[in-house]
């Protein structure tokens, strides 16, 4: 069996905030961008594999299709639970068995059990058809390995990952959640990319290759199938360093300048 792996490579976003906060954004350029720069890295195998899955009218390019997973939250309702994990209030830590459920206690219904999930039905690529719908696995497989990195999306239980803080991004309303999915990176690209996305991405390709080149290597180790529970304790360690950190309601939070992580690729 040829086991088609499929790379993704996921950019953690830090803009450090003038209250020394710092923040991550994966809102739709943010799912943009990390699938387009995963679907250049993969390997020969893995990239037919993407080729074949996507439907015609994607023309091959798999970031156009990174958002579907929010689309269809509601027409899937089971899937809405598999966008986040939930951890203890201010404990600062995750743990699979503990907090990777849903809000009725189904265990594995949470980002982490999707992505192993939704890899493992991949891994059954080219076997006599397969059982599942390999499309959907790599729609939601890619925007996963997006969410999870968004530190947010493993965030406190009751403030539902911030999204009931409400505070200001500069002089506007948000709300904590939407700054890291959302604000972050669309105020970067308008100060620095003059609202160009490409050039964002160009910034990123470029970096991954040059200065992050070694620290890229470390994103990429992975010894198991998949290593979402590697990304979501590192997701939920930034949350409480940056995106919690000095945060009430009503806070204003303004980007000062902007630093970008790759945390992994696999
Ligand atoms: C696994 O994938 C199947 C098919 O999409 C879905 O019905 C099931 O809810 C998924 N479970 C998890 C934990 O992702
Ligand atoms: C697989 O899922 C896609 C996206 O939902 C859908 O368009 C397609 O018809 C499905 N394929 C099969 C064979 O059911
Ligand atoms: C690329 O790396 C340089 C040098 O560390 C840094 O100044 C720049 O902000 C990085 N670009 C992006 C898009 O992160
Ligand atoms: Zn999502």
């Amino acid at each position: 069996m040829e086991v088609c792996r499929i790379h993704i490579v996921a950019f953690l976003v830090t803009l450090y905030l003038s209250c020394f906060c710092a923040a991550h954004g994966w809102g739709i350029d943010g799912h943009l961008i990390t699938c387009r720069l995963a679907q250049t890295r993969l390997s020969k195998s893995a990239a037919n594999a993407v080729s074949e899955l996507l439907p015609a009218y994607a023309d091959d390019d798999l970031a156009s299709l990174c958002s579907w997973a929010d689309r269809v939250k509601f027409r899937y309702h089971w899937s809405s639970p598999l966008h986040y994990i939930d951890t203890p209030d201010n404990l600062c830590t995750y743990q699979y068995n503990r907090d990777c459920k849903d809000e009725d206690g189904v265990q594995d219904r949470c980002v982490a059990g999707a992505i192993n999930n939704y890899t493992n039905q991949l891994l059954t690529y080219g076997t006599t058809a397969s059982q599942y719908n390999l499309t959907e696995a790599l729609l939601f497989l890619s925007h996963f390995i997006g969410d999870i990195h968004q530190p947010l999306h493993v965030g406190f239980t009751s403030d539902r990952g911030g999204n009931t803080i409400d505070v200001h991004w500069y002089t506007r309303k948000s709300v904590l959640h939407h700054v890291w999915d959302d604000n972050i990176i669309e105020t970067a690209e308008e100060r620095f990319y003059d609202s160009n996305v490409d050039e964002l991405i160009n910034a990123l390709d470029k970096n991954i290759t040059t200065v992050w080149a070694n620290q890229a290597k470390a994103w990429a180790a992975c010894s198991n199938t998949a290593c979402p529970d590697i990304y979501a304790s590192e997701g939920i360690k930034a949350a409480c360093e940056w995106a919690y950190k000095g945060v009430d309601e009503g806070s204003v939070l303004e980007g000062k300048f902007m630093h970008v992580l790759l945390i992994d690729a696999y």
